[in-house]
């Protein structure tokens, strides 16, 4: 497999799905109307279980990510590395429900959902969404792992990110954010 720069993609066993959200990296959701792809910044995303293979993440549902998700059932988790920082800043202030913020960026279509994946980062992780848990406060999603895939040589062989290579993006809150090494 290949992406449009040619660069060879990995498929990832489900099981270590986890593995990709265990540090708490920022996380950038593609999700579709349909018509309009839009991507948005989550920090507030982890794993669940590894089988099934589940994630949840707290979505605002003021949020036109929100709306995607409940329409289409899909999403792509990309996990952007320091590079994308910009986009994540973009992509977590401006409301696809006011413009298309995507334009200009590299997008590839899944394999297996409708919505788009971000060239560039690090792995990424297409889901079905499962449940919505709604509180008074806040919306839990959980989502269902469809596949898990990864540029040839972002992964560790245990198939952790290998984050002195690509340091992905931790959010310390308002426009703060840190990286991390492996110790
Ligand atoms: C670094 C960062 C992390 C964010 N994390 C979350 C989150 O975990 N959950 C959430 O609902 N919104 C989060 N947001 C806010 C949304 O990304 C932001 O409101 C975005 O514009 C919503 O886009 P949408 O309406 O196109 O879905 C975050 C924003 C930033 C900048």
């Amino acid at each position: 497999m290949e992406d449009s720069k040619s660069q060879k993609i990995k498929k990832i066993p489900l099981k270590h799905a986890y593995k990709l959200l265990g540090h708490g990296p920022t996380v950038l959701i593609s999700s579709r109307d349909g018509v309009t792809d839009n991507l948005c910044s989550v920090s507030w995303i982890m794993p669940f279980d590894f089988d099934p293979p589940l994630i949840g993440a707290v979505i605002e549902r003021t949020h036109k990510t929100f709306d995607n998700i409940c329409k289409n059932k899909e999403c792509i988790i990309n996990i952007p590395v320091i590079d994308q920082l910009d986009i994540v800043k973009k992509m977590g202030t401006i409301s696809g429900h006011k413009k298309d913020k995507t334009k200009g960026l590299s997008l590839q279509t899944g394999y297996h959902v409708s919505c788009k994946r971000l060239e560039g980062c690090c792995a990424w992780i297409e889901a079905r969404f499962k449940k919505h848990k709604a509180t008074d406060d806040f919306d839990l999603m959980i989502f269902e792992v469809l596949d898990v895939y990864a540029p040839k040589d972002t992964l560790t062989k245990k198939f952790t990110i290998d984050i002195n290579k690509c340091p992905t993006i931790h959010h310390l809150g308002g426009m703060d954010f840190c990286t991390i090494k492996k110790i």
